[in-house]
């Protein structure tokens, strides 16, 4: 399927490939002046974020590591399953300046779970750096410190995030038509 027949799949267009590199660019921004000196950990969370923390890390103009983790919820599909990180950083981040990088905020239990972790294992700093947020839908206290759009609580496709493991290829955030859920 050409990545032209994907886009068909697409009701609407949330977010245009302009107004995400504005968004990148702003945050990029923000980074640059506050990490300057800090030669941070970049810790994207997979797979979603793969796309913008591959845009991000190249607007930003100052030396820093990255690294990705995986979180994977386990339990009833219904009801919101424990989280269970699946794959982990490869150093030891204590006295590291960490930053954590996700496509989108939902109900905010994966980055609280991953603050977390990085504040008991003793890092600097840990702060959150996020593309979209949905604040509609948060089930725990949480916002980011960087954070790029805010989006209406619908399910999105695009620029890394999938229905399926689909549509990761988009350039752009949008709705995949109701049909295409239901069949
Ligand atoms: P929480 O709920 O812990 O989850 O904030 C964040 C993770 O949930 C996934 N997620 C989505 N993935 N389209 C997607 O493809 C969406 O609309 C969506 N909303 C949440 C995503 O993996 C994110 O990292």
């Amino acid at each position: 399927m050409s990545r032209r027949a994907l886009a068909e799949d697409v009701g609407e267009v949330l977010v245009t490939e302009q107004q995400i590199e504005a968004a990148v660019g702003s945050l990029a921004q923000q980074l640059t002046a506050d990490y300057a000196d800090k030669s941070p950990l970049l810790v994207g969370v997979l797979t979603g974020a793969f796309v913008f923390m591959a845009d991000l890390v190249r607007r930003l103009d100052f030396p820093l590591e990255v690294d990705f983790v995986a979180v994977s919820s386990y339990g009833d599909a219904t009801v919101a399953g424990e989280l269970e990180l699946t794959r982990d950083v490869s150093d030891n981040v204590a006295g590291r300046h960490v930053l954590i990088v996700d496509d989108i905020l939902d109900t905010g239990r994966t980055l609280a779970m991953l603050t977390d972790l990085f504040r008991r294992r003793e890092a600097a700093s840990v702060r959150t750096c996020c593309l979209l947020d949905k604040p509609s839908r948060r089930a725990v206290e949480f916002e980011a410190d960087y954070l790029g759009l805010e989006i209406p609580d619908q399910f999105v496709v695009g620029y890394g995030l999938d229905f399926a493991q689909g549509y990761r290829n988009l350039p752009f955030v949008g709705v995949l038509r109701p049909e295409l859920y239901e069949s």
